[in-house]
């Protein structure tokens, strides 16, 4: 799925973020629009070039392609793996203002079987960690941390890859320094509880964050600084048997992302003894989305972008991409 440097495809928005990307480009937030949306990707000329897996959502999964193939199935046939979003979102932590919890264990043992059924083949979990005064709490890691472990075991009994994605947020205006103490504490934490729960890493996927300045914060970091903070997070934290890494963006726009992936390759290449790759969503999606605005007439262009986006990181993922706007 990671290999010949391509990386993940993330299309598992739930309605209401799929929703909010519509609406914020003023394009009516309907299933039609969705599902066209979502059409266009899965049909974009040489998106396997670049992209090996992709992640579906629940709604997607029983969708089909104007002729009648399932999107998983369409997916498989163009070489790309389909795989599925399978957490019911987030909630609020109880006893814990600011901070969230990932609903989603009961049950999950049943869906996997039907999504298996549906030609999935790896799945995906998205655990949220906010950064901000007194933030994160010892009881938001733990039970995060848990909650993807758990998850992890249940797919792995039922042969199905996990994607463990424990997402510190970029939102705030904390340092760099601070992102790296916290995303290091979460993946100590995850891989602790993956440990004891029985997960073969060998078997799993980690998604993590980049480790970033925060949003809001008035001193931001460079792109070489970023890399370097990112790459000794993750070799502090991260066992070399893990199969895979794929980065989530998170906020950073297009080039950004791609150049921070293409900084860690290009400086930390051989040190890395894992796949370090790309399942964004934001940042290959929101050119071509610009681009098409609900028009069907503006799809071809729409798939241009899409293409070109994820080959930028899949050359990124060689450290050989060179900056067009330097
Ligand atoms: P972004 O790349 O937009 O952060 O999305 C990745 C993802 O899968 C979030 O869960």
């Amino acid at each position: 799925m990671l290999a010949d440097n391509k990386g993940l495809l993330a299309m598992d928005e739930s309605t209401p973020t799929a929703n909010k990307r519509l609406e914020a480009r003023h394009i009516p937030p309907t299933e039609a629009a969705r599902l066209a949306w979502r059409r266009l990707i899965v049909t974009a000329p040489g998106l396997s070039e670049g992209i090996g897996g992709a992640i579906l959502y629940d709604e997607t999964i029983r969708q089909t392609l104007a002729d009648g193939s399932p999107i998983a199935k369409a997916l498989a046939d163009y070489g790309i793996i389909p795989g599925i979003k399978v957490d019911a979102s987030t909630v609020p932590l109880p006893n814990h203002s600011g901070e969230v919890m990932t609903e989603g264990p009961d049950g999950l043992r049943k869906r996997l079987q039907e999504y298996k059924s549906m030609g999935a083949r790896f799945t995906k979990w998205r655990a949220v960690i906010n950064i901000g005064s007194g933030l994160p709490s010892r009881a938001a890691i733990d039970t995060n941390a848990q909650t993807l472990a758990l998850y992890a075991a249940f797919c792995q009994e039922a042969d199905l890859v996990p994607i463990v994605e424990p997402e510190v947020l970029m939102d705030g205006d904390h340092s760099l320094q601070r992102c790296a103490e916290v995303t290091t504490e979460v993946l100590h934490s995850v891989f602790d509880r993956l440990y004891r729960m029985g997960v073969d890493y060998g078997g799993m996927i980690l998604k993590p964050n980049m480790v970033l300045s925060g949003k809001a914060s008035a001193v931001q970091a460079g792109i070489d600084e970023v890399a370097e903070a990112t790459v000794t997070c993750l070799l502090r934290t991260v066992p070399a048997s893990v199969g895979g890494v794929a980065f989530l963006s998170g906020g950073q726009t297009p080039d950004q992302a791609t150049l921070h992936l293409n900084a860690m390759h290009r400086d930390y290449g051989k040190l890395l003894p894992w796949p370090l790759t790309f399942s964004f969503s934001r940042a290959v999606q929101q050119p071509a989305m610009d681009a098409w605005a609900g028009k069907e007439a503006n799809t071809a262009e729409a798939q241009r972008l899409l293409t070109t986006y994820t080959n930028r990181n899949r050359v990124a993922r060689q450290g050989a991409y060179q900056d067009e706007t330097a």
